[in-house]
């Protein structure tokens, strides 16, 4: 599908957003595995936080929708009569494997043609070390560390899962929390150190559902066995949605939005410190806390000076991994532009987006070099009307939508229908502020 994007010369009004997608799948696979009931107010709406609930199902759990809560009753997962379908989601996958892998049972889990591109070895070594027997796929030219994954659980040679002391050799959320996830279902402790702080939503939530684990600065140390039990909880708003909607403020020049219960947990506001250290003038107004997360409104409005452009690089680009499709259509309105270092995760996201973000800044004449882990956009450069490619990727086709409304004359976004990955009322959202 194809959608248009005209340039605004204003934006103005309220923003609801989705249910973060992070702490939705973790909810969705915890309230899957606890006992009793998981209410869920604001689960994500997007696409990938519904394979997540797909998958659950097909292992035994039940879950209801009534007005706008999601209720889960959890199961003791039992052995799905088919592939499992993980269609979009790296995190599904990713988190998901670490439960089945805890299974006395065989899975099979794959998705998407996007998703059977995307690297598997980062969860089969550290679930194979706990015990687990795990088969990937070959890829042209490859090895076999590819979706589809099958998955033989522990049991199946008499022996449960047993607590690993687990380094991920990258920073990344969704390689912890599987290892945590298997560690529920393992003998003794399972210990993960992350050599970078990535989002602790999975921390947070096994705490909440009743898991037994302490916590030290960027190592966690979780005890197997323990039983999980049904939460009532609330899904903050998806602070990596807010960014689109951020940027969109900070580009257009006459703009002032307030963005409703938004999620600001520490581990993900770096966006709105790097937003402020270029200039940007971000409030956030009534924070209050649920479920051990922040949520609270932002109001953002166009900033009177230019902003100054900056440098994501180290640590800060792990925390801002999401964001630097949106943050990179600022940096070429920038006075400054934008360098971005270390991101060679960028390239096995959803797409390369490093290649991603290149071929369409050029659609939109704007100058960008990349490199293997980064690029840099020179700043004061002007959009000029294109037709964006997203490659069916959610976030380059929301990030050049943003972009759209401050080019020189109408945008097509192509395959539009891609942000319903974790946004399906983005446009219509984007619509009903432009002024
Ligand atoms: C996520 C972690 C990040 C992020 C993804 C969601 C999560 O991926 O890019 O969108 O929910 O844990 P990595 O763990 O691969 O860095």
């Amino acid at each position: 599908m194809n959608q248009f994007v005209s340039p605004a010369k204003s934006l103005n009004g309220v923003v609801v957003l989705p249910g973060d997608k992070s702490i939705s799948h973790r909810y969705g696979l915890l309230g899957g595995i606890a006992s009793g009931v998981t209410t869920i107010h604001n689960y994500s709406t997007g696409a990938d936080c519904q394979s997540t609930l797909g998958c659950m199902q097909a292992l035994g759990a039940v879950v209801e929708r009534k007005e706008d809560k999601l209720l889960i009753h959890g199961a003791s997962l039992h052995e799905p009569a088919a592939q499992l379908d993980a269609g979009n989601s790296g995190s599904t996958i990713r988190m998901l494997s670490g439960i089945l892998a805890g299974q006395k049972f065989t899975s099979r889990i794959g998705g998407d043609e996007s998703l059977s591109g995307r690297p598997m070895d980062r969860v089969i070594k550290p679930l194979t070390q706990m015990g687990a027997r795990i088969e990937g796929s070959a890829i042209a030219g490859r090895n076999e560390n590819f979706p589809p994954l099958t998955i033989h659980g522990h049991g199946l040679n008499g022996q449960p899962l047993h607590g690993i002391d687990y380094t991920p050799p990258m920073a990344s959320a969704q390689v912890k929390s599987c290892v945590l996830l298997a560690g529920l279902f393992a003998e003794g402790d399972t210990i993960v150190r992350e050599p970078i702080q990535t989002r602790d939503h999975t921390e947070i939530a096994l705490k909440d559902f009743g898991a037994d684990m302490e916590l030290a600065p960027r190592t966690i140390t979780l005890h197997g066995g323990a039983k999980l039990e049904g939460r009532e909880l609330m899904v903050p708003g998806d602070l990596s949605s807010a960014a689109f909607f951020l940027v969109a403020a900070l580009l257009v020049p006459e703009a002032d939005l307030i963005i409703r219960n938004v999620g600001l947990n520490p581990t993900r506001t770096a966006l709105l410190d790097f937003l402020a250290s270029l200039g940007a003038s971000i409030k956030i107004i009534d924070v209050k806390q649920s479920g051990g997360e922040l949520i609270g409104d932002l109001r953002v409005r166009s900033s009177a000076n230019g902003l100054t452009g900056g440098v994501i690089a180290g640590a800060q680009t792990a925390a801002l991994i999401d964001e630097i499709p949106a943050l990179s259509v600022l940096g070429a309105a920038s006075e400054g532009g934008l360098t971005v270092r270390d991101a060679g995760e960028l390239r096995v996201k959803e797409t390369d987006r490093i290649a991603t973000i290149e071929s369409n800044m050029r659609r939109m004449g704007i100058q960008i070099e990349s490199t293997p882990d980064g690029f840099h956009i020179p700043g004061r450069q002007k959009f000029r009307a294109a037709e964006i490619h997203p490659a069916g990727d959610h976030r380059i086709a929301m990030a050049f939508s943003v972009a759209a409304l401050a080019a020189d004359g109408p945008c097509t976004i192509t395959e539009a229908e891609c942000a319903g990955v974790s946004f399906p009322e983005f446009f219509a959202t984007l619509q009903a502020i432009v002024g």
